[in-house]
């Protein structure tokens, strides 16, 4: 059959297109994608669904070694509906080139990746820049990856990740934007725009993928791929707003998780695909599963074996199958025997062209190839000032005692001690494949460049990530007997958090923990900067170490952004976007817990009688190390009490919450304003805090602001005890402040 200029029929029909907005992929019921269809054999259909990782790297258990002559074989023969992890515009220019020029119906090809912080220009990690509360610097962030990215060929992005974990255990809490649902929706929302801005026709945007649907961040016992059991109303309440908030903000793509929930592989769950995903939210973009999940139902005991895994998935709603080969290999048999309806296919099928339409691929399929756009591109000036900026926002101060800092920049001798003090190749972090090792600014070199010519810098690993060797403490303690101040680089390498990056044990790895104890018994001040890609047990640094800044993994410019929160260039803004718990068995720790019948909020300095039965460890207070939320100034801010509009809110109406803030000094500094409500009677218990709002704003030292928060009684409503969602008549009380506990309160009624 003579092959159809594509880009002809589409230029016919392109405009029936009608300009779909961004919060839907276009939902047109597309002339030439349903013409398409009709040419098309059932192993084509079949080859549109089926989508392998390329040469370059594995993100999952190598299940072939196809050398890359052979991904030129199956494009031919139209058994690929795209690669990932391939890049470069040259490269992916080639491959689309045999797909558009030399398979029967040239349908174009999708490359893929996980540029899940940034491209070549690296930014902090997702759960870093989460601690910036800054959905701007969040958005710009991920604009620039989609800019360098799709320079180098990337149409398909798979990201953002937005994964709820409260468990520190669970590597891949570092990907996510943390605990919390509000904060987790608004990210999600941001970075989708990040990715895919006013429409995927323009050649700098890529397809977001929201991922890993669901509840892939509640493992039992933080164990990535273990099992996930809870309720539907914990479910829909805490787990499953970020996917919904990306979806809404238009994110072309989903995509399922590893686990199975509540008994059912999320691969092959119609609740999770057919009911909520489609029916309820009316998604109307691609579901692709994650690499083998669809395979992986016969491990878990969905399916007996592959064929019933394909049915099952593509039944209901997964669209296409990543690295399984289960579709290719099972569902034409399937079809043909007549155990498989052919409408389930099509279905997919058309849900991946719409995708290749709206990115305009069948237009022009070369438009993610362009060379000339990858050179001018990658790793601009621009790009590496957003980085930086960025990464400054996300650093945490965990203390400061005695305003040791900021240190001042001609301070005379400076010992900058530990494993990851001048260490390029962990800046980048997990998820980083696209960055390389040489780039990153190293915490040694963003002080050395930071601080005044008369400075001394002195530099000692001190120990490494991995081994117990106290060989190199003896040199450590010696630079540090000599400095009037140390700053220790301590924390996780790159590969021990993200994915199967699960630790049972989340105190500072290795020997670690023994050099800081040594560091510390030369009574120096010591500045601890933590590394890490989740909260650590930081209890003996907090009670030992005069300050500390929980500096996440920051990427690119980590060295650079350090410095200039050490030394005041810039005024430390984050915030904990999850709990610091003291040790890792007051785990599961979240700040929005329910409050139990016997609840315990002391200190252990009560009479014990007034303590015995209550709910509490008898070895550790129940308040955590750090609260979701927390994160200091160098500057102090007063928050004046609450003014709301009504003491009494009536359905269907709003109340404004007001709070006056000072910024006494000494420092101009930005602030992350929260509001958190309580409900303090349902129809099932509520959480003694849920936040339902927050700005982060820059005030002068000096400076009075008025901040106003609108609070509507929708945003009160809540999956009562039948599972209508709705609110319900009562009390609550509503909390303004810097963290989840340093607030403000008042109280309002809320009436039908
Ligand atoms: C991995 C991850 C997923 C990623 C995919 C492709 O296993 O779970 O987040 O996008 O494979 O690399």
């Amino acid at each position: 059959m003579k092959k159809i200029p594509l880009f002809f029929i589409s230029f016919i029909f392109y405009g029936c297109l009608t300009e779909g907005n961004r919060n839907q992929p276009q939902t047109y019921e597309n002339p030439k994608i349903e013409a398409l269809i009709r040419q098309m054999t059932l192993e084509e259909k079949v080859g549109q669904l089926n989508f392998y990782v390329g040469d370059l790297f594995n993100t999952g258990p190598t299940v072939r070694t196809t050398e890359s002559d052979k991904f030129d074989q199956l494009i031919r023969e139209g058994k690929l509906t795209g690669l990932f992890n391939v890049h470069g515009a040259a490269y992916t220019g080639r491959l689309q080139k045999i797909a558009v020029e030399e398979s029967r119906l040239g349908i174009p090809l999708l490359f893929g990746a996980d540029v899940i912080h940034g491209f070549k220009t690296v930014f902090p990690i997702p759960l870093a820049s989460a601690a910036s509360w800054d959905l701007e610097a969040i958005e710009k962030a991920e604009r620039v990856a989609a800019i360098e990215s799709t320079a180098a060929g990337i149409n398909f992005n798979f990201a953002p990740m937005v994964d709820i974990s409260r468990d520190p255990r669970w590597g891949r809490i570092a990907e996510g934007a943390g605990e919390d649902p509000f904060l987790g929706s608004e990210v999600a929302k941001a970075r989708v725009r990040g990715f895919q801005e006013q429409s995927l026709t323009d050649p700098q945007t890529m397809a977001a993928c929201v991922k890993h649907f669901a509840a892939y961040g509640a493992p039992d016992g933080g164990r990535d791929y273990n099992t996930v059991d809870m309720s539907e109303r914990l479910l829909r309440e805490m787990y499953l707003p970020p996917y919904k908030a990306g979806i809404d903000a238009g994110a072309a793509t989903i995509m399922t998780s590893f686990n199975e929930l509540n008994g059912i592989a999320a691969s092959g769950s119609q609740f999770l695909l057919r009911d909520i995903l489609r029916k309820e939210w009316g998604f109307k973009g691609m579901v692709v599963s994650d690499w083998q999940s669809v395979n992986e139902m016969v491990a878990h005991g969905n399916a007996a074996n592959n064929a019933e895994a394909a049915m099952m998935a593509l039944k209901a709603g997964v669209d296409m199958d990543m690295m399984g080969d289960v579709y290719l290999e099972e569902v034409p048999r399937l079809v043909n025997e007549g155990k498989l309806d052919i409408k389930f296919v099509d279905e997919a099928v058309r849900n991946v062209l719409k995708l290749k339409y709206d990115l305009g691929l069948f237009d022009d399929p070369y438009r993610y190839s362009d060379t000339i756009r990858e050179k001018n591109n990658i790793r601009a000036v621009e790009h590496l000032e957003a980085a930086r900026d960025v990464a400054k926002k996300s650093i945490v101060l965990l203390k400061n005692k005695e305003k040791l800092l900021p240190l001042k920049k001609s301070i005379g001798t400076i010992a900058v001690i530990g494993p990851l003090a001048d260490n390029q190749a962990d800046m980048n972090g997990t998820w980083s494949f696209f960055g390389e090792a040489q780039h990153p600014i190293t915490f040694l070199q963003g002080i050395k460049d930071a601080v005044s010519g008369q400075s001394r810098v002195l530099y000692a690993e001190g120990c490494n990530l991995y081994d117990r060797s106290k060989d190199k403490f003896a040199e450590a303690v010696n630079i540090a007997k000599k400095a009037d101040v140390v700053i220790l680089a301590v924390g996780e390498s790159a590969v021990m958090n993200g994915e199967a990056g699960s630790r049972s044990d989340i105190r500072l790895p290795g020997i670690q923990p023994e050099l800081v104890m040594e560091i510390a018994k030369t009574g120096k001040p010591v500045v601890a900067l933590v590394m890490s890609g989740r909260p650590l047990d930081l209890s003996w640094l907090d009670e030992n170490i005069p300050a500390i800044l929980e500096v996440w993994t920051l990427g690119s410019e980590a060295g650079n952004a350090a410095a200039d929160v050490l030394f005041g260039d810039y005024n430390p803004s984050g915030k904990l976007p999850v709990t610091f718990p003291r040790n890792v068995g007051q785990v599961p720790i979240y700040y929005n817990h329910k409050n139990t019948g016997r609840p315990y909020e002391g200190d252990y300095s009560e009479p014990l009688s007034e303590r015995i039965y209550r709910s509490k460890y008898r070895d550790v207070q129940n308040s955590p190390l750090y609260p979701f939320g927390y994160g200091l100034s160098y500057s102090t801010f007063e928050y004046s009490d609450i003014t709301l509009s009504a003491d009494t809110l009536n359905a269907g109406e709003s109340i404004t919450a007001s709070v006056s803030i000072t910024n006494e000094g000494p420092y101009d500094g930005e602030e992350v304003v929260q509001l958190y409500i309580r409900d303090l009677v349902g129809s099932v218990t509520r959480p003694v805090k849920e936040l339902k709002g927050f700005k982060k704003l820059m005030i002068k030292n000096g400076e009075t602001v008025k901040v106003d928060f609108t609070l509507s009684s929708d945003d009160l409503s809540f999956y009562r005890h039948d599972m209508t969602y709705g609110i319900e008549p009562g009390d609550f009380q509503i909390f303004i402040g810097s963290d989840s506990k340093n607030v403000k309160e008042q109280h309002f009624v809320l009436k039908n």
